[in-house]
C-alpha cells in the first residue's frame, strides 16, 4: 500500500494568521478559478429536511419518521435532526472549547502542527500537491475510535476542559450513530445490524475535524472549504448556528444550509453510498467563507473498520442492478482525498465500474 510523505509540499500558513494580519485581498494561492467561486447558482429558499428524530430512538418501528429519513436519504444525502438525544449544553460546550482553542497565541497550537502522514493535529491543508490552490480555512483533526488510534496526547491539553468536554462528546455522538446506522440498514430493506456489521463487528472507526473558518477579506474569490464527499460512512456535523456558510449541491444548484438551533446536519458519506449500491448518495457539499464572522464546525465522522473490504451489499445487488463498485478498504479508500485534497465526486465516481 502507498503511505502519504512526513512533511508538506511547501511552508504551512495559518490562515488565522493571514486573517489577522488585516490583508484587504487575498494571496492567489487561495483565489478558486472562476467555474468554482462561491457566487454563481443559488438555491434560493430551499432548506435540506428538517426531522425530529425523537420517537424513532425509542420506537424503532414509527413508520412516518422512518418515511421522512429514507425520503431524506435518497433525495438529498443530507437532512437535519432534532431531539436526537445529545444535550444541547455538551454542544455548546465543545464548540466554545474548541473556539478558545483557536483563540490561542499561535505557539501554542503549533505545538500539534500535523503532517500528511496522519493528518492528526493542527492543519492548514488538505492534499499534498505543490502549487495547489487552497481553501481559506484551518482545522484541527483527532481520532477518536478505534482506542488503538485514540491518543489523547495529541489532543490539545489547553483549555483545560478540552479533552473531557471532546471525550464526552464522542461519545454521545457513537451512540447516535449506531442509532442512526440501524435507522438507515432498515430503510434500505437490511436486518436492523446489517449495516453496521458491515462497517465491523469491532475496530470501527470516529474522528473529528473542527474546522475553523477566519473571516476573509474577499469571500467572493475563494472558498472555506473546496467542494467534495465525505469518504467515510456517516457524518454529523455541529455547524454554528449564528453564521451559515455550509452548501449543497442539488442538481445545479447549491443550497445554503440553515442550521436549525441545537440540531446536528447528518450527511450520508462514501463509504454508504458503496455498501447501499447507491441507493444513497454521498453528495457533494462545501463551505462558503464569510467577511464579517469567523465560522466553527465540529465534523464528527463514523467509519468502518480501516481494513476491511467495503462493497455493495449482497441483499442491494440484483440481475437489474448489479453491483456498482468494486470493493476496496476505507484504508485505500481514503488515500485519495489525503494525496490530492477536495475534489467534488470525482473519487467514487471513478470507482465505477465501465459496463
Ligand atoms: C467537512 C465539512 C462542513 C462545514 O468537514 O467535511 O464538510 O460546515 N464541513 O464546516
Ligand atoms: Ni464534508
Amino acid at each position: 500500500m502507498s503511505t502519504l510523505q512526513d512533511c508538506w509540499p511547501e511552508p504551512v500558513v495559518r490562515v488565522q494568521s493571514l486573517s489577522e494580519s488585516g490583508l484587504s485581498a487575498i494571496p492567489t494561492r487561495y483565489i478558486k478559478p472562476p467555474s468554482e467561486r462561491p457566487s454563481l447558482n443559488s438555491g434560493g429558499d430551499a432548506n435540506i429536511p428538517l426531522i425530529d428524530l425523537g420517537s424513532l430512538l425509542n420506537n424503532l418501528d414509527d413508520k412516518t419518521t422512518l418515511k421522512q429519513v429514507s425520503e431524506a436519504c435518497r433525495e438529498w444525502g443530507f437532512f437535519q435532526i432534532v431531539n436526537h438525544g445529545v444535550s444541547p449544553k455538551l454542544m455548546h460546550r465543545t464548540r466554545e472549547v474548541w473556539r478558545q482553542f483557536f483563540h490561542l497565541p499561535l505557539e501554542q497550537k503549533q505545538v500539534y502542527a500535523n503532517s500528511p502522514k496522519t493528518y492528526e493535529g493542527y492543519g492548514s491543508r488538505l492534499g499534498v500537491e505543490k502549487g495547489a490552490i487552497l481553501d481559506w480555512g484551518d482545522y484541527y483533526f483527532l481520532h477518536y475510535l478505534p482506542l488503538v488510534l485514540k491518543d489523547q496526547n495529541k489532543w490539545p491539553a489547553l483549555p483545560d476542559s478540552l479533552r473531557e468536554v471532546t471525550q464526552e462528546y464522542g461519545d454521545e455522538l457513537v451512540r447516535l450513530c449506531k442509532n442512526l446506522m440501524k435507522i438507515l440498514s432498515v430503510n434500505l430493506g437490511l436486518g436492523e445490524e446489517n449495516l453496521q456489521n458491515a462497517f465491523g463487528k469491532e475496530g470501527i472507526g470516529a474522528c473529528v475535524r473542527v474546522n475553523y473558518y477566519p473571516k476573509c477579506p474577499q469571500p467572493d474569490l475563494t472558498l472555506g472549504l473546496s467542494s467534495h464527499s465525505d469518504p467515510g460512512g456517516l457524518t454529523l456535523l455541529l455547524a454554528d448556528d449564528r453564521v451559515p456558510g455550509l452548501q449543497v449541491r442539488r442538481g445545479g444548484n447549491w443550497v445554503t444550509v440553515k442550521p436549525f438551533p441545537n440540531a446536528f446536519i447528518v450527511n450520508i458519506g462514501d463509504q454508504i453510498q458503496v455498501l447501499s449500491n447507491a441507493m444513497y448518495k454521498s453528495v457533494e457539499h462545501r463551505v462558503i467563507a464569510n467577511a464579517v464572522q469567523e465560522r466553527l464546525s465540529l465534523a464528527f465522522f463514523y467509519n468502518p473498520k480501516s481494513d476491511l473490504l467495503i462493497q455493495p451489499e449482497k441483499e442491494l445487488v440484483t440481475s437489474d442492478r448489479p453491483a456498482l463498485y468494486p470493493a476496496m478498504t476505507f484504508n485505500e479508500y481514503r488515500l485519495y482525498i489525503r494525496t490530492k485534497g477536495p475534489r467534488g465526486k470525482a473519487q467514487v465516481e471513478s470507482l465505477k465500474s465501465p459496463r
